[in-house]
């Protein structure tokens, strides 16, 4: 496996040219995107998309989403392109946004998971960008972890959780997004958020002019996933989470107390949007931004850095319950199930 530092704004034409052949080939690259690192492999190419799910140990029922360079090549690889979806795709586009669509037949069924639709995004990021237009296909591209693990927002994550699977690591920095695109379904009437991100409900709404629906919302206790990638439990450190709020600061020091007594702990870790917090001394407190960008930005990172520093327990403080922060509360959830 190669690791090559690139330019995150200016990408070096030659180091791009040769992570292209790499995909031209059927090989596997990384590369930053502005959400989180992506493993990226020809979208066209079954067998090298079956590479992605093979480094990954990503189960076959779980769809990857196709990486594209302008909305003119997303509409190529879909059967029907709704008005919603131009609507959409011109805000957000080059941007975190992944839009699910009906499939053309030349999208393979590995890269949709047999899902007669697919998963597409354009992202901004200039090294994604630089590598999709130079690969001159689709480029399917999940996050760069092991299936469950945290996602990647540096190459050193993406190093420790596949090294030797990928055949090039692209080290463009740090991601400035730092949690994965919204994912917007659009093949029914309404459209449906799959996966909150920051692109927001609200800004969504705001755009098409209807009610967005939250697949959350929806989805029945037994019965198929309406959104395969959603596991309950996903996005998750080695560390155990406990999610608290504020004003149960008391209840946490009592159980933090409780758990702290136990050999072997590698040590408590409380994440903090109120930095005046009153918190057991040995616990060490993580003040986090109190804004939902800046947090997003701020909140792999922080989790693989507890994890690479043996965290037994990251106690971490809910932010507040409002539309901005859903895609936070999202990932927080399932790190903590
Ligand atoms: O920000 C991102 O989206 C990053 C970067 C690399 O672009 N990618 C990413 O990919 O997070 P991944 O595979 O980790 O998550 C893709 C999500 C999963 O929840 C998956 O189930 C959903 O998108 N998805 C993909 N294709 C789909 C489809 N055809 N129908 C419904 N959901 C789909
Ligand atoms: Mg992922």
């Amino acid at each position: 496996m190669a690791l090559v530092a690139i330019d995150a704004e200016n990408p070096e034409p030659e180091i791009i040219a040769r992570a292209a052949d790499l995909l031209r080939r059927g090989q596997l690259v990384a590369f930053p995107t502005e959400t989180v690192y992506g493993l990226g492999a020809n979208a066209l190419n079954a067998t090298a998309v079956a590479r992605i799910f093979a480094a990954k140990a990503r189960p076959a029922w779980n769809p990857v989403i196709a990486h594209v360079s302008t909305i003119a090549d997303a509409r190529a690889l879909t059967a029907s392109w709704p008005a919603i979806a131009d609507l959409l795709a011109t805000a957000f586009w080059p941007g975190p946004l992944t839009l699910v669509l009906p499939k053309r037949d030349i999208v393979p069924d590995i890269v949709s998971a047999g899902l007669p639709a697919v998963a597409l995004r354009v992202p901004s990021h200039a090294v994604a960008r630089a590598l999709i237009a130079a690969a001159g296909f689709p480029i399917a591209a999940p996050s760069a972890n092991r299936f469950t693990e945290l996602s990647p927002t540096t190459a050193a994550h993406v190093e420790a959780s596949l090294g030797n699977r990928v055949d090039m690591i692209l080290n463009g920095g740090s991601a400035d997004v730092g949690i994965e695109s919204t994912v917007v379904d659009l093949t029914s009437d309404q459209p449906v958020i799959l996966r909150p991100g920051v692109i927001s409900r609200d800004m969504i709404a705001r755009v098409v002019g209807v009610p967005v629906g939250m697949a959350s919302d929806r989805q029945p206790e037994h019965g198929p996933r309406l959104s395969p990638g959603m596991m309950d439990r996903h996005y998750a450190p080695r560390a155990d989470v406990w999610l608290f709020d504020a004003p149960d600061v008391r209840a946490l020091r009592q159980s933090l107390a409780q758990r702290e007594s136990r050999a072997g702990d590698g040590g408590i870790a409380a994440m903090v949007l109120d930095w005046s917090l009153a918190l057991p001394e040995q616990v060490r407190v993580i003040p986090m931004p109190n804004n939902p960008s800046a947090y997003a930005r701020a909140l792999y990172a922080t989790l693989h850095d507890l994890d690479a520093s043996g965290s037994a327990i990251v106690a971490i403080e809910r932010p507040p319950f409002t539309d901005a922060w859903a895609g936070i509360h999202d990932r927080l959830s399932r790190a903590a199930h």
